[in-house]
């Protein structure tokens, strides 16, 4: 009874978050039927989406962060520590009820693993893929935080929630989305929601220095076009772009040793789905399912040290 109405006040404060001319109808309403918007990213993840199992259990939609001692055979455990490596630096430890919001939340494994961490918190997440809104909070609902976490249908780069009202923002290998190579519109929107303060994560690929060749430069093109990213971020006008916003703290943690581990997995996870999903699975195989498999696989060959594309965690405080 005490947990039920602790939820309902939880669930109430989560509301607060949401614009107070719609925050119902945003927060409550069904997936939106796929209108007039880009197919490409909602095709994707709804076609997709389901074979991230193979990958991860806990729909964890991101490689994983190795520490020493940590065992490099276990890669839902590494995919876990990157959740926790993420918190960690959005800093909220002093906050005794810290509003977190999840530009790109996929399946919403992270906030799920913020909701254990974090028992009094406020967590919200947008994605673009109404499929992913759906699953996301019937995954919520059955780990017990149907309303201790909303998922909403929106586009990060222009929310309808309200200004300041986040002590943290983080975007897990979902800013590669984001328009142009700076991420303006993406960057402006995480610095509009932050309150003065706030902190912003961002983990995901940043490209560095020139392609090799042009054949690797069209291997690049084909993990993007797989994976239906326009392009990655460059890191130094990202940064830049952190700069001009009046981002403060600017950190970039270069993450290529520690994701190794997991980006190891990537064969054996594709071999195992092949057997098990594509040969004797039900599921037709379509183009944005095959993309799935290649992208990981191509991904070493345009990645530091053979190619520009490092993996960073890009962490700054608003002013
Ligand atoms: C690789 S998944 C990562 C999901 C999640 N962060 C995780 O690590 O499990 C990328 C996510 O970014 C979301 N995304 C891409 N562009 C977006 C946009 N413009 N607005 C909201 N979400 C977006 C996709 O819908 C997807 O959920």
């Amino acid at each position: 009874m005490r947990e039920d109405s602790l939820s309902r006040q939880r669930f109430a404060q989560i509301q607060q978050l949401l614009p107070a001319t719609n925050k119902d109808e945003v927060l409550n309403a069904p997936p939106m039927a796929n209108a007039a918007r880009p197919i490409g990213l909602e095709q994707y993840y709804s076609e997709a989406g389901p074979d991230y199992v193979a990958w991860s259990p806990e729909f964890n939609m991101h490689f994983g962060y190795y520490r020493a001692g940590a065992n490099p055979l276990n890669r839902e455990a590494m995919l876990e520590q990157m959740n926790a490596e993420v918190l960690a630096r959005l800093q909220v430890d002093g906050i005794t009820e810290p509003r977190l919001l999840d530009l790109g939340c996929g399946l919403g494994a992270t906030l799920r693993s913020f909701a254990r961490r974090l028992p009094h918190s406020e967590l919200l997440g947008v994605t673009r893929v109404p499929w992913q809104v759906e699953q996301a909070r019937a995954l919520n609902a059955s780990a017990g935080y149907r309303d201790r976490i909303g998922v909403i249908e929106a586009d990060y780069e222009n929310t309808p929630l309200a200004s300041s009202s986040f002590d943290g923002v983080y975007a897990l290998e979902s800013s590669c989305y984001a328009q142009g190579s700076d991420k303006r519109r993406l960057l402006e929107e995480a610095h509009r929601l932050l309150r003065p303060g706030g902190r912003l994560v961002v983990v995901d690929g940043f490209l560095r220095g020139r392609f090799v060749s042009r054949a690797q430069q069209r291997i690049y093109r084909k993990v993007c076009a797989c994976w239906v990213v326009e392009d990655f971020a460059e890191r130094q006008a990202f940064v830049r772009r952190l700069e001009k916003l009046g981002f403060r703290e600017i950190t970039v943690e270069h993450l290529q040793m520690r994701v190794a581990p997991s980006v190891m997995h990537v064969p054996w996870v594709s071999l195992k789905f092949l057997l098990t999903d594509v040969v004797f699975g039900t599921r037709p195989m379509t183009r944005a399912r095959w993309n799935n498999v290649l992208a990981p696989l191509l991904l070493p060959l345009v990645s530091a040290p053979l190619g520009p594309l490092t993996y960073c965690m890009i962490t700054a405080m608003k002013r």
